[in-house]
């Protein structure tokens, strides 16, 4: 039985008060829930603030990035022992952002998640193709090529502990979601890929959704048999959507 795992990545929005505001909602709201695991992924500076509130309760910590040495001369990059140190989970890689607006290749994803794994966070790694690729038939190849090289030279153990964000370009900050069929197509055919080289870890692994999901596509989104939760953008940065979100995963 896979967990589902609803995630906010909440970019580069919220300062420490709003951030601290947001948090102390969500802990009272999502209290005592269980079946769905939760995790609040602010922008680093405010990592530790927010864990002060959330420290001993069901939400986790979650990252939006890291660098894969452990420390040394790399302005404006943050660490993983760090993370850890401060209480992150979680750290989300290759988001789309950063891969478009920061460059960053299927190489440097695959870098920081095994450097992830060796500082005891969890990667979620992001793959996805844009709309003309979507409208070219290449949906899937693209998909392949992220999938492979993010997990390169991975164990089984650290594949089951990854989760995997399937988010189509063309539906992040859109409003303009996958079906769910569509994004349960994909996501199925994202954990037979996984099978090829790990075998029965890809049915433990937990594979999310992400791409304007809101309070009133979640059900649906959640009811497709492959679809273990959600990477939510736009949603988590308001306290009733993102509490609603989660209570729609709710199985
Ligand atoms: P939106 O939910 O705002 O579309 O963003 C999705 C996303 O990029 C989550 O990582």
């Amino acid at each position: 039985m896979r967990k589902p795992l609803i995630a906010g990545n909440w970019k580069m929005n919220k300062t420490a008060a709003e951030a601290a505001e947001l948090v102390t909602i969500l802990k009272e709201k999502l209290a005592g829930i269980d079946e769905v695991e939760i995790a609040v992924c602010p922008p680093a500076v405010n990592l530790v603030p927010v864990y002060n509130i959330i420290s001993g309760t069901n939400l986790k910590l979650g990252a939006q990035n890291m660098y894969w040495e452990e420390s040394g001369a790399y302005t404006g990059e943050v660490s993983g022992p760090m993370l850890k140190e401060v209480g992150t989970t979680y750290v989300i890689l290759g988001h789309s952002e950063r891969r478009e607006y920061f460059k960053e290749s299927d190489e440097d994803v695959n870098k920081k998640a095994l450097a992830a794994f060796k500082f005891g966070l969890k990667p979620i790694i992001c793959v996805g193709e844009t709309l003309e690729e979507r409208e070219a038939g290449k949906t899937l190849d693209k998909v392949r090529g992220q999938v492979k090289a993010g997990l390169r030279a991975f164990s089984r153990e650290e594949v089951i502990e990854t989760v995997i964000a399937y988010e189509p370009i063309w539906a992040i900050g859109t409003g303009r979601n996958a079906t769910a069929e569509d994004a349960n197509e994909v996501i199925k055919y994202i954990r037979e890929l996984v099978r090829e080289d790990f075998g029965d870890a890809a049915d433990q692994m937990r594979i999310q959704y992400g791409g304007s999901v809101k309070p009133s596509n979640i059900a649906e989104l959640m009811a497709q048999p492959e679809i273990d939760g959600a990477l939510v953008g736009g949603a988590s940065l308001d306290a009733d959507s993102f509490v609603q979100i989660v209570e729609g995963a709710r199985k």
